[in-house]
């Protein structure tokens, strides 16, 4: 994560929930909680959780006696997300001010979790590689991980190319890093959704 974007999570926070374009990228949250497949009793971690805009999502389908952990580095990020469960009362939610590239389940003070989510996160870490690792680590054998993110739209919506381009650095996101192609490789009932003229991609599966 650069200075620019350091700065993003930071200071600016207070604006995030209503300049993160919900109403182009909360398909992608449903979608991607969805194809997760998450069950009743689960334990999630939702990997850069940001203010937690996946968190009513996430708590629902693992529902009361499931368990939900939202990783970010960003304090100030983790301060409206906190908020956030005080004033929605879950109390089956915490919070873990990590970094996704160097962090282990004594962070998250569980064993291992059920499933992974990261949803417009992982091209924002400087390394996805290592934050995969990570993933990998504290995910149970036979555990399932959905990478929400985007890329360059394709076909007809080509011609947007400039403005997702633009909306992605604005974020400090890289458009090119494809983070999910780390999940392509390692899961084995890999599942896929194009969404946004192919600017959000959404891939599920199934690890170990
Ligand atoms: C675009 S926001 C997405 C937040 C949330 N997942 C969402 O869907 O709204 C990217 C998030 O990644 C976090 N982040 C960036 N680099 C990180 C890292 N190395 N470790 C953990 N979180 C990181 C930022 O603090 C920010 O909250």
């Amino acid at each position: 994560m650069n200075t620019a974007t350091r700065r993003a999570y930071g200071a600016g926070v207070k604006f995030y929930d209503a300049l993160s374009g919900e109403p182009v990228y909360r398909i992608g949250r449903v979608t991607g909680v969805r194809m997760l497949r998450l069950r009743a009793g689960d334990t999630v971690l939702d990997l850069g959780c940001g203010t937690g805009l996946n968190f009513a999502l996430l708590t629902a389908a693992v529902g009361p006696t499931g368990r939900l952990i939202g990783l970010d580095r960003s304090g100030a990020m983790l301060d409206i997300a906190r908020r956030r469960i005080e004033r929605r009362g879950w109390s089956n939610v915490s919070l873990v001010h990590a970094d996704a590239t160097d962090f282990s389940w004594t962070d998250l003070e569980v064993p291992q979790v059920d499933a992974v989510i990261s949803t417009y996160a992982m091209s924002v870490f400087n390394d996805p590689h290592a934050a995969w690792a990570n993933v990998r680590a504290v995910l149970r054998p036979g555990g399932r991980a959905c990478i929400v993110d985007m890329q360059v739209p394709t076909g007809a919506a080509t011609v947007l190319a400039p403005v997702a381009r633009l909306t992605c650095a604005a974020g400090g996101s890289d458009i090119d890093a494809h983070p999910w192609t780390l999940l392509e490789a390692d899961a084995h009932d890999v599942r896929r959704r194009s969404l946004r003229g192919g600017h959000i991609q959404v891939v599920a599966g199934t690890i170990g």
